[in-house]
């Protein structure tokens, strides 16, 4: 049978291939590889500046990502799920406080939820080049999941989830590009950085499909942030304590649940 055939190979060897796995999920031989396969040009400790540090503990967008707000549990759990909305959320709120200084608190929530939110109704972990539009519009009929005060920013949350799949040659014609350019050039940046998380090379992070200038710290940090988390959920099945804690791996340089001698076993990983 066909199915059988199939069954054993891991996420890594599956992405290689011309048809992709409608869900994917991590193994542990993939994971041994993205680690082992950390670019050279990336920083080995992350430095998380004050700013971000303040904003992310104080927003916490694991407790704020819903389950429900997800198609159902197989893209919940997968790799556009759970862990990549609040990783990009994560990063959404690293490049807004780094490109817009004076930035406010509630604008800079409504960038969190703008990078929660994203993916969330995405139908599978393939191809689905409708998910953007998708999302927008299920967020128009349930805006009332956000807090009333973010909801001034509406309009540029929905209109850069709505165009964050396209390419900026079609985004640049879209006359409402240049109203709400900040948040789309944000959640675009945000959602690129967090390609380190897929175990093929050739997918990760590239400056040349996004606008926003992006420092060699921060493209460490995603690719720690990533990694960490999916190893995490690999071990706990439970997506918000595997982005709260490499969180909190990354700010405080120690382990509070991760051996660190695991975590450097698969680092060295050959
Ligand atoms: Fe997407
Ligand atoms: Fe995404």
């Amino acid at each position: 049978m066909q199915k059988s055939k199939h069954e054993h190979i891991n996420l890594r060897t599956a992405l290689l291939r011309t048809e992709k796995p409608r869900h994917q999920f991590y193994d542990w031989d993939s994971l041994k590889w993205l680690f082992s396969h950390k670019p050279k040009n990336l920083l080995k400790k992350n430095k998380i500046n004050s700013k971000l540090l303040d904003a992310v503990d104080s927003l916490r967008p694991w407790e704020k990502c819903d389950d429900k707000w997800f198609l159902n549990s197989l893209t919940k759990d997968g790799i556009h799920g759970f862990r990549h909305a609040c990783r990009v959320s994560i990063h959404a709120l690293s490049f807004a406080l780094t490109y817009d200084k004076k930035i406010s608190k509630d604008e800079l929530e409504a960038i969190m939820f703008t990078g929660i939110l994203h993916d969330c109704r995405r139908k599978n972990d393939n191809a689905d080049s409708l998910h953007g539009i998708r999302t927008a519009e299920w967020l128009t009929k349930h805006a009332n999941i956000l807090p009333v005060h973010v909801l001034s920013f509406l309009p540029a949350m929905k209109f850069a989830i709505s165009v964050h799949n396209d390419s900026y040659q079609n985004i640049k014609k879209r006359k409402d590009y240049k109203k709400f350019k900040f948040f789309v050039d944000v959640i675009k940046v945000a959602d690129a950085v967090d390609r380190y998380r897929f175990p093929r090379s050739d997918w990760w992070f590239s400056q040349h499909f996004i606008v926003l200038p992006v420092s060699t710290q921060k493209m460490s940090f995603a690719f720690d942030l990533a990694a960490i988390s999916e190893l995490l959920f690999f071990i706990t099945k439970n997506n918000s304590k595997s982005v709260s804690l490499a969180w909190d791996f990354l700010k405080q340089k120690k382990q509070p649940y991760l051996n660190s001698r695991i975590l450097t076993n698969l680092y060295n990983f050959k």
